[in-house]
């Protein structure tokens, strides 16, 4: 059951497309209101869990943290920072109450969730106008599918964004491109796209390519899928203000862009130096911005990341001092947090002085902030499915909830610590319970080194997750999978995911298509997995253990049921798994998985690329007696519910 309670005159966010009833009052909040702001307090018992909000820092349960929503450019990934990329302000209580509730605004909202010991939920919006959701359910995991019902059906990636994609902030060249591809290849390791990075691009422009470096890219975009690799380029939030191009002159001409307060188009420095941002907030300026994807979809691209879509802006034109993007980063490496606290100020000085066109309603970006990103990426989206007849892949740093029915989500510049792999474990169950299912995070860590051991150990983890991407920073170690001595490792564990991906595809697809989670806490199920936050069910058969401590040579597990453990070192080995804890050794070249009673796991044969996926002979693990396989062909938008197979053993 879903109600909304209606605060002043809330923008539109189009996060919910359900029609829900309006309710009089909250139900289960105090509520306060000032001139500024709305506050909601709930008293929490000392056994409630509280869950939610997406991509935060923190635990999956939110008890003893604070967490503002601000979209922010951030890769201090530790708890003492309280904003990353997105705001998902969805909780849920469960305890001797269980409930949700999505707080519906745009605007910065600060949650205290039994801070410093408070024994409340403490939730300030910072403005008079939102709307509260609030939903009613019997378990944490109904409360979560509720929302996801309302908020719309999810986005739906092709077949081939489930392969596995490397990246990297570096690669320049057509010949950088063809070395990854041959590496992987010639290392029999499975790849099915290289990520561009800003490098691609003339002058970090968007919508233009570095001639030199690619004299004719529908040649090389079609020599590249020739090997069954797709490229997927970067597109950034801002454009570059430049009189004479044509996408500047085009946004100045039609109006597109976001206005300062003297009404001319804002600037902000970002990679190219000064940009406009598209107004993504207005209808005409969406409509406009994603048919500019035309100049890729023209030359065979089929795939795109939107990045800087806080947006991040490097400095703007109120800002004092030099202009100049290597400058700036240099200032912040020598004079740190003096240094950041004045870019903080300048940033929220910036933010405070631009202005949007929402269709008719003028409104300061402050005030909408968190509404920025993921409405880029409905431009994006909405311009992809007129110029494509078929799906695409689209995943985007900045997001609010309501985006993932336009495209997926990467958790930003994490860093090679093994933290960030258990943060890249925490995130998962968070994001889906907020609707964002094709998600992930930079596999092997974007910041800093990575090491063997702790690659191997991320990859046994995003072989789950829905985008399987390593991407990594500019000045760091080469991290590719094949640069890390004996391969024989890499090839198995990626080539594992390609094992698995007749289950992950066919989970993914029925949980988008029936409004349902896709990755989820194993208390979701196993009430008295309650607090266990290392292991998470994917789909609806599987429980995975990962090992996220160094220099493990395996883990203690919690088997919440008899299952059966099925080892994978380049077989499946299937064993029984009684209900209990487990001492379970996992070598560096193994993954173990767990298959619930009474359910069962198809595996395909191996291969290296989804252009060789097929499911006309699969392997059925575990004690259930059916499963229901989703199939399609992969690419077209023919997606029902009723693209079912039933595999009976
Ligand atoms: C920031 C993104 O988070 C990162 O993934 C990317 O490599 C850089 N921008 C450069 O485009």
């Amino acid at each position: 059951m879903i109600s909304k309670v209606v605060f002043g005159e809330p923008v539109r966010t189009d996060a919910i497309t359900a029609e829900v009833e309006t309710a009089k009052e909250a139900a289960r909040f105090e509520v306060t209101e000032d001139e500024k702001s709305v506050t909601f307090r709930y008293a929490l018992r000392s056994r409630d869990v509280v869950y939610g909000l997406g991509e935060t820092m923190g635990k999956v349960n939110k008890r003893g943290g604070r967490y503002i929503s601000f979209n922010t450019d951030t890769a201090d990934h530790t708890d003492a920072n309280p904003s990353l990329y997105a705001s998902h302000n969805f909780i849920v209580v469960d305890g001797e109450e269980t409930f949700g509730a999505f707080f519906d605004t745009p605007a910065r909202v600060v949650f205290e969730i039994d801070w410093h010991d408070s024994g409340e939920i403490r939730v300030v919006c910072e403005t008079r106008d939102l709307s509260l959701y609030q939903i009613e359910g019997g378990s944490a995991y109904e409360v979560c599918r509720e929302l996801i019902r309302a908020v719309g059906r999810c986005y739906l990636p092709p077949l081939w964004a489930f392969g596995y994609g490397q990246s990297r902030f570096g690669y320049e060249t057509e010949k950088d491109f063809r070395a990854v591809a041959d590496g992987y290849q010639e290392n029999g390791i499975p790849l099915d796209y290289i990520c561009m990075d800003i490098d691609y691009m003339d002058g970090y422009r968007d919508f233009s390519f570095n001639e030199k470096s690619f004299p004719d890219i529908a040649a090389f975009v079609s020599e590249m899928k020739g090997r069954g690799i797709r490229l997927v380029p970067i597109v950034d939030a801002g454009i570059k203000v430049e009189p004479g191009e044509s996408v500047y002159e085009e946004g100045v001409q039609k109006g597109t862009f976001c206005r300062n307060r003297e009404g001319g188009y804002f600037q902000a420095g970002v990679w190219p130096g000064m940009t406009h941002f598209p107004d993504f907030l207005n209808s005409r300026a969406r409509a406009w911005f994603g048919g500019l994807y035309k100049f890729y979809t023209d030359a065979g691209f089929e795939g795109f990341w939107n990045d800087m879509n806080e947006p991040a802006m490097f400095y703007n034109e109120y800002s004092r001092g030099f202009k100049n993007v290597l400058f700036r980063l240099a200032l912040d490496l020598l004079f740190g947090n003096r240094q950041r606290e004045k870019k903080e100020r300048e940033l929220l000085r910036g933010y405070k002085s631009f202005y949007h066109d929402m269709d008719g309603r003028r409104v300061r970006h402050y005030d909408v902030h968190n509404l920025f990103g993921g409405m880029m990426t409905r431009a994006t989206s909405e311009g992809l499915e007129k110029l494509l007849d078929h799906r695409f892949m689209l995943f985007s740093r900045s997001s609010y909830i309501g985006a993932s029915r336009y495209g997926g989500v990467w958790t930003g510049d994490n860093s090679s610590r093994w933290e960030h792999l258990m943060l890249n474990v925490r995130h998962m169950p968070s994001l889906n319970m907020c609707g964002f299912l094709y998600s992930g995070a930079d596999t092997g860590g974007f910041g800093g080194n990575c090491d063997r051991e702790l690659l191997l150990r991320w990859l046994a983890f995003s072989a789950f997750t829905p985008l399987m991407r390593n991407h990594t920073g500019k000045f760091t170690r080469d991290q590719e999978a094949y640069r890390f001595g004996d391969v024989e490792a890499f090839r198995k564990i990626i080539g594992l995911r390609y094992r698995l991906l007749p289950y992950i595809y066919s989970e993914y697809m029925k949980a988008a298509l029936r409004a349902d989670m896709y990755i989820k806490p194993v208390a979701f199920v196993y009430p008295e997995a309650r607090g266990i936050e290392d292991q998470l069910l994917v789909g609806d058969s599987l429980m995975i253990a990962p090992v996220v401590t160094q220099g493990a040579g395996g883990r203690r597990v919690f088997v919440p049921e008899d299952m059966t453990r099925v080892r994978y070192d380049g077989e499946f080995r299937c064993e029984p798994a009684p209900k209990g804890w487990h001492d379970v050794d996992v070598a560096l070249d193994q993954v173990v998985l767990y298959i619930r009673r009474g359910k069962l796991l198809p595996v395909g044969k191996a291969i290296t690329n989804t252009a060789e996926y097929d499911v006309s002979e699969l392997t059925l693990l575990g004690d259930g007696e059916s499963y229901e396989l989703y199939t399609d062909d992969g690419l077209t938008r023919d997606c029902k519910p009723e693209n079912i197979r039933i595999l009976t053993k």
